[in-house]
């Protein structure tokens, strides 16, 4: 028997090399034993001696999906996961077709691993939460968290780049990681003892996040699945979640208990507008896979994921944003924090039905500044846009919208193909070249903006006033 201990659970090179060595002097898997330091030893195990082994000069090569594979896996926490590469590689040498059988019981269960481990990535990436320590400028920011697999080090570059300019380290009971500004340093793992419990910025970010909260937006399976209870511990925002559940359960079973709206009749109606064929019926479901690994322009670089469009396949209206904001990165939905909030309310107002609207953005990534704890929106620049609209083009191409909203200046270079002041269109009907009609307004975050309350209602009037342009199109299109 061959005994290799590895020097971390994560030493992907010290497995290659070992691996290669024991391949290339023909010593079968079921003669190997792995393990990596941290492993418990066997009871009353007896005593490891490894034959010596030569390293032969020869060679012999894998695919780069193999080894891409492998550097996945071995970050899973199964003791198993060293013997099983092995295993899979020995036998990729007689079969190099190996890896495209997915129903071999070996190539299965490495997919399996190795889906667990970036899930597990994904949801650090989602669920760390930094607590502030001291005060700016000499602040740090400490997170606890606890991955499930030797995930810590492979995912921090993704908290370099998200939170460059402020000192954090994330504390795991695997190892920590540290970034001072410059450079990443990996330490020993601590007891959650020693994570902070609160920090001045805590009680900011519970408005926050009750205040985004959309109880007509509520699915809990969902929720729980993209939210595992196991991460609720850790998370701040968790004791919100119950009392917020509870209270969208008791205004839905209102709205369920009170008495059904007769509809309106209508009045007078123009002629249906033609429906247009297009040859392109690539599936939304299938451009939102394509685009979650967009990496058109840099943008992808600091967000958090594609934030693609939403909404019936074959909607007539399709309304198009400038791009995801810091709760919309998070979340993965457009128009879910308070631009989205705002857009909602006068929707409704309006009498525009929002699921029955296709909802998208010009800029499917969010473009921001790092300051401190905080994201602080950028506006896409205009080569942001042009790399972009390609998806909106084919969003359109398969949603085929009779009427197109742009909401505010990018929107509207987008739709329109070329800069457009939008006080110039705003509120008119426009017909571009394929017949698609186009309804320029505002962006609902201007909105937010305005210093004063007169400004704010005034301006909210004309934003719900060009809406009802929308509500009266869906009418005749449910009609037609
Ligand atoms: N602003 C946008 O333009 N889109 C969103 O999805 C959110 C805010």
């Amino acid at each position: 028997m061959h005994f290799i201990t590895l020097d971390s659970e994560t030493d992907f090179n010290g497995w290659r090399k070992a691996a290669r060595t024991l391949a290339l002097n023909n010593i079968k898997p079921e003669d190997v034993t792995w393990s990596a330091p941290t492993d418990e030893p066997e009871l009353f195990a007896a005593p490891r001696e490894t034959p010596p082994l030569e390293t032969p000069a020869g060679t012999f090569n894998v695919s780069a999906s193999f080894v891409d594979l492998a550097r996945t896996v071995i970050l899973h926490s199964a003791p198993e996961r060293f013997a099983l590469l092995y295993r899979v590689l020995w036998r990729l040498r007689s079969n190099h077709e190996l890896l495209q059988v997915a129903t071999d019981p070996d190539i299965a269960k490495l997919h399996a691993l190795s889906k667990a481990v970036r899930r597990d990535k994904h949801k650090m990436t989602a669920f760390v939460r930094f607590r502030e320590i001291g005060r700016e400028p000499k602040s740090r920011f400490v997170a606890w968290f606890e991955p499930e697999h030797h995930i810590v080090e492979a995912t921090t570059p993704f908290f370099t780049r998200r939170f460059a300019d402020m000192a954090w380290s994330i504390l795991t009971p695997d190892v920590c990681a540290h970034w001072d500004g410059h450079a990443v340093s990996i330490t020993p793992g601590v007891p959650k003892s020693d994570a902070p419990s609160e920090d001045r910025l805590e009680e900011t970010w519970l408005t926050y996040y009750a205040s985004i909260f959309n109880p007509a937006r509520l699915k809990t399976k969902a929720m729980q699945s993209e939210m595992p209870k196991k991460y609720w511990k850790n998370l701040p925002e968790a004791a919100l979640i119950r009392p917020l559940i509870e209270q969208a359960e008791k205004l839905s079973g209102a709205m369920i208990a009170s008495p059904p709206t007769e509809p309106k009749r209508l009045q007078h109606r123009e002629a249906p507008m033609p429906k247009r064929v297009h040859a392109d019926t690539e599936s939304i479901a299938a451009l939102r896979d394509e685009a979650s690994h967009c990496r058109m322009c840099e943008l992808w670089k600091g967000a958090t994921q594609t934030v693609f469009g939403e909404g019936p396949q074959k909607a007539s209206v399709m309304m198009v944003g400038e791009q995801p904001g810091d709760k919309e990165d998070l979340a993965g939905h457009p128009f879910v924090g308070p631009a989205g909030q705002m857009l909602d309310r006068a929707l409704a107002e309006a009498g525009v039905d929002r699921g029955k609207v296709y909802m998208t953005n010009a800029v499917k990534h969010f473009k921001f500044v790092p300051r401190g704890k905080f994201r602080l929106h950028q506006k896409p620049g205009i080569a942001e846009i042009k790399a972009c609209r390609p998806w909106y083009e084919r969003e359109k191409a398969s949603v085929q919208p009779e009427l197109v909203v742009a909401m505010g200046a990018t929107a509207a270079h987008s739709v329109l193909g070329k800069a457009t002041p939008i006080a110039k269109t705003r509120g008119r009907i426009l017909e571009l070249d394929d017949k698609t009609r186009v309804l320029v307004t505002v962006h609902p975050s201007y909105l937010l903006r305005l210093p004063d309350e007169e400004a704010r209602a005034r301006e909210y009037a004309h934003f719900v006033e060009d809406l009802r342009i929308v509500a009266k199109h869906l009418s005749e299109a449910k009609a037609a």
